[in-house]
C-alpha cells in the first residue's frame, strides 16, 4: 500500500513526460514560449504590484501632508475677527478639493461642520477588481489636526487617507499594458509557429527519408534546407543514402555474380558428366552386351566342350549382365545428377515444356499430390538466366511444400503481363509473374529461411525481380515472384526493386 502511493507521483511525472514527448517538436518550442511568457507576466504583475504600493503610499501620504499644511495656512491667514463658525466653514471650502483624502472639518463640541466625504462607488460603476485593490492598497492613516485661533480650540479636521483614486488609475494603467503585452506576445507566437513549421520542416523530410531507407529504397536525395545545421544534418543524410545504395548495388552484384559463377560451375560439371561419363557407361555397356552375346556364340558353336569350360562361359554371361544393369542403373543416377545439376532441356526446349516436365517428374515420384500448371502464352524462353531462375524457383517451392507443408494440392501459375509502371516495378510495365500456391499446413511467423528460401530470393533479386512469401495465408503458403521483362539493365539489374519483401 504505501509502496503504491510512493509511486503514485512518479507514475503521475511518468505520464506528464509521455503526453510531453509526444508533442511535436514544434508544439514543444511554442508551449516553452508561451510559458515563458507567463511567468515573465506574473513576475512583471508582481513588479507593477509592489511598485504601485509603494507609490500609492507615498501619494497619498503627501496629499494628508498637504491638506494638513492647507488648513494650517488657512487658519493663519485669517482676519482676527473672523468668527470660529466662519472660519470653520472656510476651512471646510478649502479643504474640498484635496486629492487622495477624505477631509471633515468638526468644531469644538465635535460637531460635523463639513467636508470632502470617502469616495463611494455607485453599484455597476467600473472599478478596480478587489483582488487588486487589496494588492495595491496602502495601510490607510489618519491625521487628527486641532484648529485653535488665539491659543483657543475652536475645532478639529480629520484627514483620511483614501487610495482609491491612485488605485484606479494604477488599475487602468496596468490593465492598458497588460493588453498590450497580450497583443505583442500573441503575433509573436503566431511569427514563431510559423517560423518553427519552415525550420523544422527539413527534420520532417528526413524523418521520411529515414522511412524510405528502411524500405530498402536507397535513391533519393533531400533538398538542402538554408538553416546551416540542418543543412549539414540532410548532407550527412542525404550521403548516407548515398553510400547505404553504392553497399547495396555491390552487394547485388556480388550476389548475382556468385550465382553465374556457380551456374557455370554447375553447368560445367553436367558438361563433363554428360560428354565424359556417358559415352563410358554407354560403352560400358555395349561392352558387356557383347560379351555376353560372344559367351552365347561360343556355347551354342563347341556342343562338346568340358563342364568346366560351358560352366565358366555361362560365369562370364551372367558377369556381363550384371555389368549391363549396373551400368544402367549408374546412366539413370548420371541423368538424376545432371537434371538436377543443370536441367538439360532449359534451352532446347520452350520453357513450357520444360516446367511440364518438371510437374511431371515431381508428379511421378508424389503420386498423391495433385499438381497443377499453368504456363499458357509464354514465350520460348526469356534468356538463359530467368529460365533457370523459374525454373529453380518452381523446383524449390514444389520440394517445400511437399516436404514441410505437406500439401495435397500445389498450383503453379506463370504468365507474362502488362501493367503500369510505378514504384515498386520501376523497372516497366512487362512482367513475368510466378505464383506457387499450396493448400498446405501454412508456415509459421517465426520460420528460419534456408538455403531453399534464400537462394530463391538472392536469384530473383539478383536479376532485378522482387520475391515475396505470403506466409499470413490461413492455408497454405503463397511464393510471388516477378521479372521485369523491359529493363534496360537486366544484365546487370539494380537492386531497387525489392521494396515489397
Ligand atoms: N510451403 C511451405 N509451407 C510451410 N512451411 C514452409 C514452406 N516452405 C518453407 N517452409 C518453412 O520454411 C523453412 C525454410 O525453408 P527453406 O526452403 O528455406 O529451407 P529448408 O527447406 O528447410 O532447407 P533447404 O535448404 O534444403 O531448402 C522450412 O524449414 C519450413 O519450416
Ligand atoms: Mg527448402
Amino acid at each position: 500500500m504505501d509502496e503504491a502511493c510512493l509511486s503514485l507521483p512518479d507514475a503521475r511525472r511518468r505520464g506528464l513526460r509521455a503526453v510531453w514527448a509526444r508533442r511535436s517538436l514544434r508544439t514543444q518550442l511554442l508551449s516553452a514560449f508561451l510559458l515563458i511568457e507567463i511567468l515573465a507576466a506574473i513576475i512583471g504583475l508582481c513588479v507593477i504590484v509592489t511598485r504601485a504600493r509603494d507609490a500609492a503610499g507615498v501619494e497619498m501620504s503627501s496629499s494628508m501632508r498637504l491638506a494638513q499644511l492647507l488648513a494650517s495656512e488657512t487658519v493663519s491667514l485669517m482676519a482676527p475677527d473672523t468668527t470660529p463658525e466662519r472660519l470653520l466653514q472656510i476651512l471646510q471650502q478649502q479643504l474640498r478639493y484635496t486629492r487622495h483624502a477624505a477631509v471633515q472639518v468638526f468644531d469644538a463640541t465635535g460637531h460635523l461642520i463639513g467636508g470632502k466625504a470617502p469616495i463611494k462607488r455607485h453599484p455597476g460603476e467600473r472599478s478596480a477588481p478587489a483582488w487588486f485593490s487589496a494588492l495595491v492598497s496602502p495601510r490607510t492613516e489618519r491625521i487628527e489636526h486641532p484648529v485653535a485661533v488665539l491659543g483657543r480650540n475652536i475645532g478639529s479636521v480629520s484627514i483620511i487617507g483614501e487610495p482609491k483614486d491612485e488605485i484606479e488609475e494604477i488599475w487602468g494603467h496596468t490593465k492598458a499594458l497588460a493588453g498590450l503585452a497580450f497583443f505583442a506576445n500573441a503575433i509573436a507566437a503566431a511569427v514563431l509557429y510559423v517560423m518553427f513549421g519552415r525550420i523544422l520542416e527539413p527534420l520532417t523530410r528526413v524523418s521520411a527519408g529515414l522511412l524510405t531507407l528502411e524500405q530498402r529504397r536507397y535513391k533519393i536525395g533531400i533538398e538542402q534546407p538554408d538553416v546551416r545545421e540542418l543543412a549539414e544534418i540532410v548532407n550527412r543524410f542525404n550521403g548516407l543514402a548515398k553510400s547505404l545504395h553504392a553497399a547495396h548495388r555491390s552487394n547485388a552484384d556480388l550476389n548475382r555474380r556468385l550465382i553465374e559463377v556457380q551456374d557455370e560451375e554447375r553447368r560445367a560439371i553436367a558438361l563433363e558428366l554428360h560428354d565424359e561419363f556417358g559415352p563410358c557407361l554407354f560403352g560400358l555397356k555395349t561392352n558387356a552386351r557383347s560379351l555376353a552375346g560372344a559367351c552365347a556364340k561360343i556355347g551354342a558353336l563347341s556342343p562338346g566342350a568340358s563342364e568346366d569350360s560351358s560352366k565358366t562361359l555361362a560365369e562370364v554371361e551372367e558377369c556381363s549382365s550384371v555389368i549391363v544393369e549396373i551400368a544402367d542403373r549408374m546412366q539413370l543416377t548420371n541423368r538424376h545428377l545432371l537434371n538436377s545439376l543443370r536441367p538439360m532441356a532449359l534451352g532446347h526446349a520452350p520453357l513450357e515444356d520444360v516446367l511440364a516436365d518438371l510437374a511431371a517428374s515431381f508428379g511421378r515420384l508424389y503420386p498423391a499430390v495433385s499438381i497443377s500448371l499453368d504456363a499458357a502464352g509464354l514465350e520460348a524462353t526469356y534468356g538463359d538466366r530467368i529460365d533457370l531462375t523459374i525454373y529453380r524457383c518452381i523446383q524449390e517451392s514444389l520440394t517445400n511444400a511437399i516436404r514441410h507443408a505437406g500439401a495435397s494440392k500445389i498450383a503453379v501459375i506463370l504468365h507474362e503481363e502488362t501493367g503500369r509502371a510505378n514504384e515498386s516495378h520501376a523497372h516497366g510495365s512487362r512482367r513475368l509473374a510466378l505464383e506457387v500456391r499450396d493448400s498446405g499446413k501454412g508456415m509459421a511467423s517465426d520460420i528460419r529461411p534456408g538455403f531453399g528460401l534464400s537462394g530463391m530470393k538472392g536469384r530473383v533479386q539478383a536479376l532485378g525481380g522482387e520475391w515475396r512469401l505470403d506466409a499470413s495465408q490461413a492455408k497454405g503458403a503463397r511464393i510471388l515472384v516477378t521479372f521485369p521483362l523491359d529493363a534496360p539493365d537486366i544484365e546487370h539489374p539494380s537492386s531497387e526493386g525489392e521494396a515489397a519483401e
